[in-house]
């Protein structure tokens, strides 16, 4: 990629962005995140291998609230960073009402062999999923139905701001706004929310399989990776015959897992969930949980999960229990050394990265504003060569106006000491208001974000 070489130039700065800053030339790292060599899983498609333009877009759609249709939700409204990419309330807020299930974490949704996404697997990639809840009349509401504005209603709204025109252009060579385009740059984000600095890691590193004891663990820990992954026949929980380790995803073709409620309707039942997210950063790392667990959010703590599949009783009601769960020959005896031991190998699952880093957190400053650093083509004088513009009228005294040819700009203006006065991103149609500069002779540099060449006039101010 033509602009991947002029990023790897670019000198890498310890700058520390400012909330409210994207600087294109210094894009925080998504594509290259040092997985462990033992994650083998992953359900990136051949054509959206995450880059770091397109992630970093992602990231911006994905805290957006302009993706909603009365600019009040974002993704990450249900999606919180400080609770692993899920929720903590039982069923989510959207622009319309409730979701009817439980919001999932979102953490390590990459490193599994299932590619599709939601509790009922209704989505058939990340891709597919990522504009499902921006045309849910319920969650974002650009639904197109019931009196709703439709996806092309925010296309438009997308196109008429300052930032996304750019930034489309700085990931697809074009500014073209797509539904395509959007999908795929989220799916890009979706997937960077990796978590592998977990007690277990730094432990399965030292070992070579999940079978061996732990150095790092206690040996309340070990028991209960034991249980983990020894099968209900051998007296063990069995939980590696769908949450194998280490990815700790859930394997494709289950069927339930016999929790069949509906959230906040005791009256109804629902068989259709046979997705998990990963079993990974259940809880956070003060070991508090991210949210009650279940499609349904009805077992409220990680005892009460592990009662659940030691209790577990078949309902005729549910057709649809995975064969697994079923019988007498599955049914688990632990006891409350085994069910504590469990929980406790459970928490060793949680990292701390995921919680703080800046590449998973909203770009936008208090009052849901983004500044683009574009990128620099100074110095680079194979791409400096003057092209024609309007500056008028010239001398200026409280405006100019600037006409350039179709695209998008960075305007800097100088002042005579060679000093930034101003700068900002524009369109090909401009009028700058100059009106607090003091009066004298400035350089105007225009540089063209799509071809990186620069070009300057002298502008009097009056
Ligand atoms: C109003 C709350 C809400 C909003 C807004 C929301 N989500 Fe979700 N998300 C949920 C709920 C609830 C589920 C589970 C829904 C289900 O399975 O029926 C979910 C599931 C998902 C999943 C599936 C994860 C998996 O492992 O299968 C992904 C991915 C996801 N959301 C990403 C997003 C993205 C991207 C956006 C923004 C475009 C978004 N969500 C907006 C509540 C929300
Ligand atoms: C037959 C396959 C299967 C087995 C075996 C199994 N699970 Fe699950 N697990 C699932 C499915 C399917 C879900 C999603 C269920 C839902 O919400 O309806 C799930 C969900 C979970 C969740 C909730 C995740 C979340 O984000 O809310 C936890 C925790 C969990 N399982 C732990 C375990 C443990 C511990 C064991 C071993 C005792 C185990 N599971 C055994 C299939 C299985």
């Amino acid at each position: 990629m033509r602009r991947k070489t002029l990023l790897t130039v670019a000198v890498i700065s310890s700058l520390v962005l400012i909330a409210g800053t994207v600087d294109l030339n210094n894009l925080l790292n998504y594509e290259d995140q040092n997985t462990p060599s033992y994650v083998i899983e992953d359900n990136t498609p051949q054509d959206n291998e995450i880059s770091d333009e397109g992630a970093t877009l992602g990231r911006i759609l994905f805290y957006d609230k302009k993706l909603s249709k009365d600019n009040t939700i974002a993704c990450a409204s249900c999606h919180l960073q400080e609770y692993a990419f899920g929720d903590t309330a039982l069923v989510s807020t959207g622009v319309n009402g409730v979701t009817a299930r439980h919001s999932m974490r979102l953490v390590n949704a990459r490193y599994s062999d299932e590619v599709r996404a939601f509790w009922d697997e209704r989505a058939v990639s990340f891709e597919d999923q990522a504009s499902q809840p921006i045309q849910d009349h319920v969650e974002m509401g650009y639904s197109g139905t019931s009196g709703d504005a439709d996806f092309e209603d925010l296309i438009v709204e997308l196109e008429a701001t300052d930032i996304y025109p750019v930034l489309f252009e700085f990931v697809f060579e074009d500014s073209t706004i797509t539904e395509e385009r959007i999908q795929k740059s989220i799916a890009q984000f979706v997937r960077s929310m990796e978590s592998f600095d977990s007690k277990y890691d730094i432990g399965r590193a030292q070992v070579n399989n999940d079978q061996m004891s732990f150095p790092n663990f206690t040996s309340e820990e070990n028991l209960g990776k034991q249980l983990f992954f020894t099968g209900p026949p051998m007296g063990g929980a069995g939980c590696m015959r769908c949450h194998d380790g280490p990815e700790f995803t859930l394997i494709t073709n289950t069927d339930n897992n016999g929790v069949i409620g509906v959230a906040n309707d005791t009256s109804s039942i629902d068989l259709t969930n046979t997705h998990s997210p990963s079993l990974r950063d259940l809880v956070n790392p003060n070991g508090e949980m991210n949210g009650p667990f279940m499609h349904d959010g009805s077992l409220d703590d990680l005892e009460a999960v592990v009662d659940h599949y030691n209790d577990l009783e078949e309902v005729a009601a549910n057709t649809n229990l995975d064969f697994r769960l079923a019988g007498a020959m599955h049914a688990l005896d632990l006891n409350q050394t085994e069910k504590d031991a469990l929980v406790a190998f459970l928490h060793t699952l949680t990292g701390s990265d995921i919680y703080t880093n800046e590449k998973w957190s909203d770009p936008f400053d208090e009052q849901g504003d983004i500044e683009l650093i574009p990128l620099e083509g100074v110095g680079n004088q194979d791409l400096e060569s003057a092209y024609a513009f309007k500056v008028f009228p010239n001398p200026a005294t409280t405006r100019f106006k600037i006409e350039l040819k179709e695209g998008f700009y960075q305007l800097e203006i100088f002042d005579s000491n060679g000093a930034k006065a101003k700068s900002r991103i524009i369109k090909s149609q401009h009028t700058e208001d100059v009106s607090e500069l003091p009066s004298g002779i400035y350089t105007i540099r225009v540089l063209n974000l799509s071809t990186q060449r620069v070009s300057s006039q002298t502008l009097i101010k009056d």
